[in-house]
């Protein structure tokens, strides 16, 4: 059986990520292959539970480096339970968010040590890695507004952007320091041009990998 295709999609809030996911899917299954789509964190019932401790958890704080576990406890659970299973069965992966998160937000956003974050990953998924990652990119406004933070910035929307372009920034670093891997895709263009580049992307990766 051979193995599907691990794709990932990463962005900061804003990008569509979305809208494009559905996208890709709908063309793998037009081509006629077998495609499922998870999240991170998220996409097993523990997992998805993690994420709601990560979204709401009261009044206790979290220690970044309790958030970055957490992130690697969900991520272990949906690599064993849902990203395996389906490559080993030869169905195609998309996953919204994976590894390149944990380095962008927890690594560049709040500037815990890169290394420590690419030894929990070898730990926690070996040589799993997405074998194509597509980075929406937008200037971090554009994102911001997009998600809906419109409004003159007070001091926690000035942190806020400040956080949005380290994780930006350390996405575009990833990009140039693994350019056989990701593929960059400029979202400050209108909807329609964005998903016809999406649709061309998805109709290559299905030739090359049909030989
Ligand atoms: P979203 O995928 O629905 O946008 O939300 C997930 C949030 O979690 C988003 O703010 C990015 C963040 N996140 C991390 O900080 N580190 C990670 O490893 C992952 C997967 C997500």
């Amino acid at each position: 059986m051979k193995r599907g295709l691990f794709i990932t999609v990463e962005g900061i809030e804003g990008v569509g990520k979305s809208s494009n996911i559905d996208v890709l899917v709908e063309q793998v299954r037009k081509a006629g292959l077998e495609v499922i789509t998870t999240r991170e964190p998220g996409g097993t019932p523990v997992a998805e539970d993690i994420r709601k401790l990560l979204k709401d958890h009261g009044d206790e704080p979290i220690p970044e480096i309790a958030e970055l576990l957490m992130m690697f406890a969900a991520r272990s659970l949906n690599v064993n339970n849902v990203i395996l299973p389906a490559l080993e069965a030869g169905k195609w992966v998309v996953c919204d968010r994976f590894t390149d998160s944990s380095r962008a937000y927890q690594g560049g956003g709040r500037g815990l040590p890169m290394e420590s974050i690419d030894s929990l990953a070898n730990w926690v998924h070996g040589d799993t890695w997405p074998d194509v990652t597509i980075l929406l990119d937008a200037p971090v406004e554009i994102g911001m507004a997009r998600a809906g933070n419109r409004g003159a910035p007070d001091r926690i929307e000035r942190e806020k952007h400040d956080f949005f372009e380290r994780v930006r920034e350390c996405y575009l670093n990833l990009a140039l320091r693994e350019p056989d891997r990701f593929v960059i895709i400029d979202t400050t263009r209108s909807l329609e041009e964005v998903q016809a580049d999406v649709g061309r992307l998805a109709v290559q990766l299905i030739e090359s990998n049909s030989h």
